[in-house]
């Protein structure tokens, strides 16, 4: 797999002059080659995905096609600044595919965390298929793969659940990245002008807020998990955190507990933080988040998100609490 290996004299990109460099010789070899073929792309909005559609844009412009689906398990705001920094800002061509409905109802009644990840996953690649089948003459399957993802399976994996594909839609593989590291990947992303926002986004798993609903997911519930990360990120944004604590974001667990609110009665659920550092995800510590912070996101979760009435901050590192709750 002598392909699959990092050349040794690639200098690791750091400054701003070595991603340019990198960005020219890509959209070099993009153009030589792409040609005059088409190119297909998922874009998830991650930050890996987003630089492998600005680099393309930037050698084979409308030949690329980008496909977004929301499965309706994104965060506030995301599927809205894909459009705008791809559609409207980078005149691309995207085709936005809201299957919110189709993965929810999927998704109903499914409480196997496992079981959720392959619906997730499943229904991704089905809704991917079927896009890719409505356009003609698709040479080219553009992927976001890195060089974490050659180095962990020891062979090119599927990178973002593009893997799966039936046979009968094979497409050659256009990889601009997989020789980067994270790092690098954002390096190369500033210097392309993505958004500070996509660019320094913390990671975030494929079956996005799915994983932070534990147990099955309802529309009411994920709605709760959504609004509360949204608050969340925008405190922290606020508070000086956004790029120093590695991954934050809430949990909102399916039982509910007694409250008051308006001098009655009040049987909501809770609203768990969670806020870790980690170099590798095999093991992570705490952030000390100041208590007063927490004490404001508190005010703001409970009188803000429908049908919330208490806040709870996570004290468990890893181990012995995984990141995600599922
Ligand atoms: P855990 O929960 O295992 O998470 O401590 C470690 C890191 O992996 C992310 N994670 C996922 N990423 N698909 C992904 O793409 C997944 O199914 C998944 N599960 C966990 C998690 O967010 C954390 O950064």
């Amino acid at each position: 797999m002598a392909d699959n290996k990092r050349p040794e004299s690639m200098e690791r990109i750091t400054t701003s002059e070595l991603a340019q460099q990198f960005i020219d010789e890509q959209i070099k070899a993009l153009k030589e080659q792409i040609g005059d073929g088409k190119v297909l792309l998922a874009l998830s909005g991650g930050v890996d995905s987003s630089v492998v559609a600005a680099m393309l844009i930037k050698a084979v412009g409308k030949q690329l096609t980008c496909v977004h689906v929301n499965h309706g398990l994104l965060r506030k705001g995301e599927p809205e600044q894909v459009i705008e920094v791809f559609r409207n800002q980078m005149n691309a061509n995207l085709v936005y595919v809201d299957a919110t409905d189709r993965f929810l109802d999927k998704l109903a009644g499914v409480t196997d965390p496992e079981q959720k990840r392959k619906v997730i996953g499943g229904e991704f690649i089905r809704v991917f298929e079927e896009e890719a089948r409505k356009l003609d003459d698709i040479r080219f399957l553009a992927q976001g793969t890195i060089y974490p993802d050659i180095l962990e399976s020891g062979v090119v994996k599927a990178h973002h659940n593009v893997g799966g594909l039936p046979e009968d839609l094979t497409f050659e593989l256009v990889e601009p990245i997989k020789f980067l590291f994270k790092d690098e990947v954002r390096v190369v992303g500033k210097e392309l002008g993505l958004p500070d926002g996509m660019v320094y986004r913390q990671p975030f798993p494929g079956p996005g807020l799915g994983v932070r609903c534990p147990g099955a997911i309802t529309r009411d519930r994920l709605e709760a998990v959504r609004e509360s990360d949204a608050i969340l990120r925008e405190e922290f944004a606020k508070n000086g955190l956004e790029g120093k604590v590695w991954q934050y974001f809430t949990v909102v667990p399916d039982f509910k507990s007694t409250g008051v609110r308006d001098d009655k009665r009040s049987f909501e659920w809770p609203v768990i933080i969670r806020a870790v550092n980690t170099r590798d995800a095999m093991t992570a510590t705490v952030e000390d988040v100041p208590f007063a912070l927490l004490q404001h996101i508190t005010a703001r979760i409970t009188s803000e998100v429908p049908g919330v009435n208490r806040v709870l901050y996570d004290l468990t590192p890893k181990p012995t609490g995984t990141i995600e709750y599922e």
